[in-house]
């Protein structure tokens, strides 16, 4: 196999020697600790590691694939670009950028399609189960690994954090790529490295389910009232304030733990254990202080942001500049490889 280097447009970040680290999120709510834990605060801290270089990508059109709620991509997209932006994302060397600003990744996506197997996206788990489930998936539904892959590969990520639901389409996107390089017989696609985010799920307010619905959830933002309301809702056991109390099956410590500071989690776990005098409604007042104490200081900036339209645009957008060089490269390289022709470059073959 040759490689297609033409002066450093070859796969990787040569050009800046950091590893390209990208991460996508679906704007379809408001976010929740949930998605601090899982998704913004790693991301957050990736940005601040020399050596990495991330994008973190809005994928509004991945957020279309719900019929019934095929509007809330649009409506939520610009509070989550706020909420990184406030929470500290660098964006020095690093991008924060809307999937639906680059329509290379649709053209790479059909490209990809083009040399995936039906079977592959039939035996993908989230089309597997709308089929289970009696569901009508749309093509969109179907389409989704191909939409992901192309994220992925049209931005040579080298490195891609997830947790483990979405370990099948990194392998998807693998394996497209592998498909895509053979049957041009060059290495147009690098293959991203997968990173297992080891992180468990959250449990939500209800102390059953994982947080991520509007009857179980904690927003980051949002009225100090509505917030205490939700932190006081928390369902806890009915052992009494003097009663040692069991930190790891109480919810109330388990949503502290995901985000406070070290010492408020092993305070909170000792009171717990000791119980006298330490009730739930303790334990619930002091995760009321420590939401205030993570959240409440960024919250003005958040408020700031969303009042502020033109200075995001301003803030992000190098990073879309820069992006969208690197998109066109990789677009170019994958049409080049298969001898596309555009009215421009028109020549016989
Ligand atoms: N499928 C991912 C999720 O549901 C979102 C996603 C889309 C993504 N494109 C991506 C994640 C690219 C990482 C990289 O969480």
């Amino acid at each position: 196999m040759t490689t297609a280097t033409q002066g450093g447009t070859e796969p990787g970040s040569a050009a800046t020697g950091r590893e390209r680290v990208l991460t996508g999120v679906k704007p379809t709510g408001n976010l929740h600790l949930g998605n601090y834990f899982g998704a913004i605060k790693p991301a957050i801290e990736l940005s601040h590691a020399p050596g990495n270089e991330v994008i973190f990508m809005c994928v509004d059109w991945h957020g279309l694939t719900n019929r019934a709620h095929m509007k809330e991509s649009g409506t939520y997209t610009y509070s989550l670009l706020a909420t990184y932006l406030a929470l500290g994302f660098r964006l020095e060397g690093n991008a924060i950028i809307l999937q639906s600003d680059f329509p290379q990744i649709l053209e790479v996506a059909w490209m990809l399609a083009c040399v995936t197997n039906l079977g592959l996206l039939e035996r993908a788990h989230a089309y597997k189960d709308a089929i289970q489930s009696g569901k009508d998936p749309t093509c969109g539904l179907f389409y989704y690994p191909v939409l992901m892959a192309s994220d992925i590969l049209t931005f040579d990520a080298a490195i891609v954090p997830v947790g483990r639901d979405q370990l099948q389409h990194l392998e998807y996107a693998a394996d497209m790529a592998g498909y895509f390089n053979a049957l041009a017989g060059t290495e147009v696609f690098r293959k991203p490295k997968p990173v297992v985010q080891q992180v468990p799920l959250l449990v939500g307010t209800d102390g059953q389910r994982k947080m991520g619905k509007s009857y179980n959830d904690i927003p980051l933002f949002g009225p100090a009232k509505d917030i205490e309301k939700r932190i006081k809702g928390i369902t806890t056991d009915a052992r009494g304030l003097d009663d040692p109390k069991d930190p790891d099956t109480c919810a109330v410590f388990q949503i502290l733990s995901s985000f406070a500071r070290e010492e408020r989690i092993h305070d909170m776990r000792e009171r717990l254990l000791r119980g006298t005098g330490y009730g739930y409604g303790h334990a619930k007042n002091d995760l009321i202080d420590a939401h205030r104490e993570t959240f409440g200081a960024h919250q003005e900036a958040y408020e700031h942001y969303l009042r502020s339209p033109d200075e995001m645009r301003r803030l992000l957008e190098p990073g879309r500049l820069r992006a969208t060089e690197l998109a066109k490269t990789v677009c170019s390289r994958a049409r080049d490889a298969l001898g596309l022709k555009t009215l421009k470059t028109l020549k016989p073959s």
